[in-house]
């Protein structure tokens, strides 16, 4: 039983899962934590928006371990923040809570109770498909489902973690009709943020329409990447060429990912 993940410790202390399925860490193995701080709220500056009181509306694409919807419940509580915070997130194969009780995050945020409510989702997944919960300040909607019959319930979509496996073990959510969905479930000034920095996934972003740029990687990795449909978002960082890109994928360069 169980045996597609196993229970890794990160170098910053922080538990991450390796899969079997996906021959993949879900996380950097330099540190999880530290790594989902860097991408998903600093460098997309929604630490930002939360410090500054504005509605946030996130949806996240491979909720895994559960570790951004911790982080985030942390984050609202700690910057005392007060307006509507939501979190939405859909995962098809959710870890067992037998393995879910060892994460360590809440301890490691000195904030135990969201390990009790990280347990009891991953107990309700077990028994629905669709778990909606108040995450201490966060609505949180978890879905047991594929990302393709995935239907959102809170967008438009101001912040989006795109956080599946690397294009080249999963590339069916790296492809321009994947972006083109998500662009489509967006605020204007959305930011999606993810750890990839390839130029296919980069491309195919740029083909389904979105603004791309290139941010400071976490933990020795030297790049990230940042997207949005308001150019203004991307302003601090440095541009990729988004018509050079959608040539490159006409041409063919970047057959791995059609769609
Ligand atoms: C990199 S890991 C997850 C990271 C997660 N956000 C975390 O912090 O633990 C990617 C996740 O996406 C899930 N996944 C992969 N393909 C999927 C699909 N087509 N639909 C839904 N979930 C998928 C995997 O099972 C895995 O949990």
């Amino acid at each position: 039983m169980h045996q597609d993940v196993r229970l890794h410790t990160t170098r910053d202390g922080s538990h991450s899962l390796y899969s079997e399925r996906f021959q993949q860490f879900y996380h950097n193995p330099n540190g999880a934590l530290a790594e989902s701080l860097h991408v998903f709220f600093e460098q997309s500056g929604l630490i930002v928006s939360l410090q500054k009181n504005e509605p946030v509306s996130i949806l996240e694409i491979g909720f895994g371990t559960g570790l951004n919807l911790v982080l985030l419940a942390d984050l609202v509580e700690k910057n005392g923040t007060t307006t509507s915070v939501s979190f939405e997130s859909m995962e098809a194969w959710p870890v067992h809570p037998d393995q879910s009780k060892a994460f360590n995050y809440g301890e490691l945020l000195g904030n135990l109770s969201l390990s009790d409510n990280l347990q009891s989702v991953f107990e309700e997944l077990q028994q629905q498909a669709l778990v909606r919960t108040s995450f201490g300040p966060v609505l949180a909607n978890i879905h047991r489902r594929f990302f393709d019959d995935f239907r959102p319930q809170n967008q438009p979509f101001t912040h989006i973690f795109h956080d599946p496996f690397s294009p080249e073990v999963n590339g069916e959510l790296w492809t321009p009709a994947v972006f083109k969905k998500l662009l489509s479930w967006s605020a204007p000034d959305v930011v999606l943020s993810t750890y990839c920095a390839s130029s296919a996934a980069r491309a195919a972003m740029s083909v389904a329409g979105w603004f791309v740029a290139r941010a400071p990687g976490a933990l020795g990795k030297r790049e990230m990447t940042l997207a949005s449909q308001n150019p203004k978002k991307l302003e601090n960082f440095i541009r990729i060429n988004e018509t050079r890109l959608r040539q490159r994928w006409k041409n063919g360069d970047f057959n791995s990912l059609s769609g």
